[in-house]
């Protein structure tokens, strides 16, 4: 039935778009070629939606599919906004109507501005597509290193400059290369980091998306070891599995054993305290918290229990809206908060001076760095991908960290 909905959705959205566009394609030599190629691709889609409702529960995972996947999502997408122009050119044509009805000279159309939001859809439609399917060719690992200063009240001076290198959201499920996260160890290696922390979303749903990366992902150098929480991705919760099942507990605790296998000390609502030379400071990693309809497995009571605050510390969390909506009102003093999940929607533009990104709607802190009251929280773009397997302006982020005393 759920199919059935789907596939109404589609076609609606196929036929509006079709009518809306269609005179264009009239005025074009070749007409009936270009119109045969729209429902062709439009057909394309609806098979690709059969095949994968068809094998979701099967392969357990979409590796050798998320190219495909991808294109299916660029489609669809692209005619979506595509559609936009067009309501505006329906609800401007209604006006026109209702006007219509009062006047006794109806040759006051303005049939120009209809041509250029006709025109307007297929050129959004066409520069959204091209750009989509140009970030999976080129943005898709584009590894960039982002450099962050960050100034902490009572750092130690002794631990001034302390280098921690910040990924999250690798998505191994989708990831579908393992010599491009060679690259990526690489590249935090030549770093040389005190401090490597991992802020969740491994897999996508199963512990065994992360196997052929095991070995990659354990050359990983830190001075002081290398940390990791959960993310949402990491329950199993999007396959209908009941968490009281013995399959979704094996895979928990599979899940569990790699990490360890790969040299994270996984943090599960408890601290840790990190030393070096004379000086220390708090780490404390807590499980999945998200708003909303997100899993809450995190516990900060819990996590902060012991913890003194006589230094600072720094809570790994991997959803931003938990800083929002428990860690910025809490008792307790959280120097900065370590987060991912928001992926910047592998969507926007990041220039000196422009920041932008559609989750910037959804996400109030949803790239880089943010300070309220004497709390900050830098949030990870993410090194992976979900549903789209590109980036466009957001590029696969490996975010090295310089903590600062305040001076
Ligand atoms: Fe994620
Ligand atoms: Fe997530």
């Amino acid at each position: 039935m759920k199919l059935f909905f789907f596939f109404l959705f589609f076609f609606l959205l196929d036929l509006y778009f079709y009518f809306g566009i269609s005179p264009i394609l009239s005025g074009l030599k070749g007409e009936a070629f270009y119109k045969i190629l729209y429902w062709i691709s439009c057909v394309f889609i609806y098979l690709g939606i059969v095949y994968f409702a068809v094998n979701v529960h099967q392969e357990r995972h979409f590796t050798v599919h998320i190219i495909l996947s991808s294109l299916f999502f660029i489609f669809f997408i692209s005619k979506l906004v595509g559609c936009f122009p067009l309501i505006l050119d329906d609800i401007l044509r209604l006006f026109r109507f209702i006007s219509k009805l009062f006047q006794v000279n109806n040759e006051t159309y303005g049939v120009q501005r209809l041509e250029f939001l006709r025109k307007s859809a297929l050129l959004v439609s066409g520069v959204l597509f091209s750009t989509l399917l140009i970030g999976i060719k080129w943005g898709r690992y584009n590894f960039k290193k982002n450099y962050q200063d960050i100034v902490i009240n009572n750092w130690s001076k002794l631990l001034d400059n302390y280098k921690i290198i910040h990924i999250s959201d690798l998505h191994l499920g989708s990831f579908n290369n393992v010599k491009e996260l060679e690259i990526v160890v690489e590249m935090i290696n030549e770093e040389n980091p005190d401090l490597v922390v991992f802020t969740g979303d491994l897999v996508n749903n199963y512990y065994h998306e992360a196997l052929p990366y095991v070995e990659t992902l354990k050359k990983i150098k830190a001075k002081d070891g290398k940390y990791s929480v959960l993310g949402n991705h990491d329950y199993c919760d999007y396959v209908m599995l009941k968490r009281s099942s013995k399959e979704w507990k094996d895979n928990f605790n599979n899940l569990l054993k790699l990490q360890k296998e790969m040299g994270f000390e996984l943090l599960l609502n408890e601290p840790r305290i990190i030393k070096k030379g004379n000086s220390h400071f708090n780490l404390v990693g807590v499980e999945n918290w998200g708003a909303g309809n997100f899993n809450k497995d995190g516990d900060l009571d819990l996590a902060m229990n012991n913890v003194v605050d006589d230094v600072p510390t720094i809570l790994l969390s991997h959803d931003p809206s938990h800083w929002t909506e428990q860690v910025l009102d809490s008792k307790y003093k959280i120097d900065l908060q370590l987060s991912g999940h928001t992926h910047g929607m592998q969507f926007g533009v990041e220039l000196p001076g422009i920041k932008w990104s559609p989750a910037k709607y959804r996400y109030k802190y949803w790239a880089g760095l943010y300070r309220k009251k004497d709390k900050q929280i830098y949030v990870n773009r993410g090194l992976g991908h979900l549903g789209y397997a590109g980036r466009v302006g957001i590029m696969p982020d490996i975010s090295i960290l310089n903590i600062k005393s305040k001076s």
